[in-house]
């Protein structure tokens, strides 16, 4: 994405085209009221006969209006919502897209009453699309390459520029990162697999000098006495690797570190508790905690905040071979805790306690784990917010927050003790499910009892990570999130 803040109306600079807005209630934003008089009242005419569009998502091209630099004004409908201003932006790329206007004048964020936000929004909908995967298709889209060439041009007061321009590095930080973990999410499962992530660790690190990566085989693994991961992974040909990313700049603001924890399973067959067939393909997402790590890791090092961050990354393949774990089994965690698997299908849990277990040597500020953990979480809160659990309070809130500042949101769930109770084994520790009711919160409280030594976040996304049906593919999310809490530690 290319862009530059101008601080000159959008009347006077030249370009193939600048895009304006109004609402539905028919009122103009700051740049379409400046082309207004710059032309003479020959907008608000327009309007009076009724020519511009009126509602969210309607455009309208005007060409050779007299006394503006630009020969092309692009009209756009928007309100000031989120959802509006998607509609209104992929409703001027669909228009780009049938024409060779490479230069735009962007004021579409006017559209918004706190106009940060509104670029924000705007340098979102464009880096989404802009965003393909067409690693595995012969023919590629050229009109696709061409939209990703744009040069944008936003315009805005003298004294907002410093702000605009940190708000599109912040947007552009997250682009990068989000687009990687698109990539890795969006990646077959005969290729992403364990081995795979473990060596798009070592090539990230090769691409920044502030992160350090080490990659653990199985045999370290075993050494670490990570008996809950292994028996994830002994049901697969493909190996597991426990993977650690460090981000470690010399100003460190932080003391202890934040350390991130990502599910990294990256086929998830059910195993012995075998899946049902429809949709089983979509599993290849099971990775998609692992991959929104990579992300927040790629934008952290973009944006350099000077922020200590540990990624821990736990990943293996839940297949049922010969050697697969059976319901019934016992496992030994790390922790020493024993785990007794009722259904093998509940195996991010198994993986992530081992992670959640080995993040206690950093002697942590925070732990925040993410993976794609329950079913439930998609019947509770669908693919709009993920679910947030912990055992600290201001950890949460401050995620929260960030949540709804990066549009990324998330909602509070509880995880009392009697949630933990539905855990309780006759032959082990405790056993890796509780029942139907309160899948989402008997997985968070699983994790939670691996989770005492430090104040620890759960974020379930397995609704918000990726979208079925037509668009479908990974979301991205919750690197969003993610860097917004990290901008507000370091500030
Ligand atoms: N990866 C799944 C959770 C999932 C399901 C994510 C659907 C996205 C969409 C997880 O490993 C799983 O299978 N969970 C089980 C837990 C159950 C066996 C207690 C589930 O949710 O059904
Ligand atoms: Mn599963
Ligand atoms: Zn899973």
């Amino acid at each position: 994405m290319k862009y530059d803040v101008r601080s000159a109306s959008a009347a006077n600079i030249e370009a193939d085209v600048v895009v304006v807005a109004l609402n539905e209630a028919g009122q103009f934003c700051r740049s379409l009221t400046a082309l207004d008089e710059a032309s003479n009242g020959y907008f608000s005419q327009q309007h009076e006969q009724s020519n511009l569009p009126e509602s969210a998502g309607e455009t309208m091209v005007f060409v050779d209006v007299s006394g503006i630099a630009t020969s092309r004004v692009l009209v756009v409908c928007a309100e000031d919502s989120r959802q509006s201003l998607e509609k209104a932006a992929n409703a001027v790329f669909s228009k780009l897209s049938k024409t060779h206007w490479h230069s735009v004048v962007m004021t579409l964020q006017e559209a918004c009453a706190d106009e940060l936000q509104g670029l924000a929004r705007v340098t979102r909908a464009i880096a989404n699309a802009n965003y393909r995967f067409d690693a595995y298709k012969t023919q590629k889209n050229k009109k696709a390459k061409k939209q990703a060439v744009r040069h944008w041009t936003f315009t805005t007061e003298r004294k907002q520029v410093k702000a605009f321009e940190e708000t599109l590095a912040h947007i552009d930080a997250w682009a990068k990162g989000s687009a990687l973990t698109r990539d890795l999410g969006n990646l077959p499962p005969n290729v992403c697999t364990p081995k795979y992530l473990g060596h798009q660790a070592e090539k990230l690190a090769e691409q920044y000098s502030a992160l350090k990566v080490e990659v653990l085989k199985k045999k370290a693994i075993k050494e670490l006495k990570m008996g809950a991961l292994l028996g994830v992974a002994q049901g697969s040909k493909e190996d597991p690797r426990f993977i650690i990313i460090e981000h470690k700049p010399k100003k460190a603001v932080n003391k202890k570190p934040i350390v991130l924890v990502g599910k990294g399973v990256t086929f998830d067959s059910g195993g012995i508790s075998l899946k049902p067939g429809a949709a089983m393909d979509e599993m290849k997402y099971d990775m998609g905690g692992a991959a929104a790590v990579f992300g927040t890791m790629k934008a952290l090092c973009e944006r350099a905040l000077p922020l200590h961050v540990v990624a821990l990354i736990p990943t293996v393949e839940n297949m049922p071979d010969g050697g697969a774990t059976r319901p019934g089994d016992i496992l030994t965690s790390m922790s020493g805790k024993t785990i007794e698997v009722l259904n093998t299908d509940a195996e991010g849990r198994l993986i992530l306690c081992d992670a959640l277990t080995y993040a206690e040597r950093y002697e942590p500020q925070a732990v925040i784990d993410m993976a794609t953990l329950t079913g439930a979480c998609v019947i509770a809160l669908g693919s709009h917010r993920a679910g947030l659990m912990g055992n600290d309070d201001a950890l949460q809130s401050a995620l929260f927050d960030a949540g709804e500042q990066a549009e990324d949101p998330v909602w509070r769930l509880p995880l009392d003790a009697e949630y933990k109770a539905q855990l309780e084994s006759p032959f082990a520790d405790l056993q890796n499910i509780g029942g139907r009711e309160a899948g989402t919160l008997t997985a968070g409280a699983f994790l939670g009892a691996f989770a005492e030594k430090y104040p620890w976040a759960h974020l379930d996304i397995a609704g918000v990570a990726w979208r079925k049906g037509k668009a479908k593919g990974s979301t991205g999310r919750p690197v969003g999130l993610l860097l917004a809490y990290f901008s507000a530690l370091a500030s």
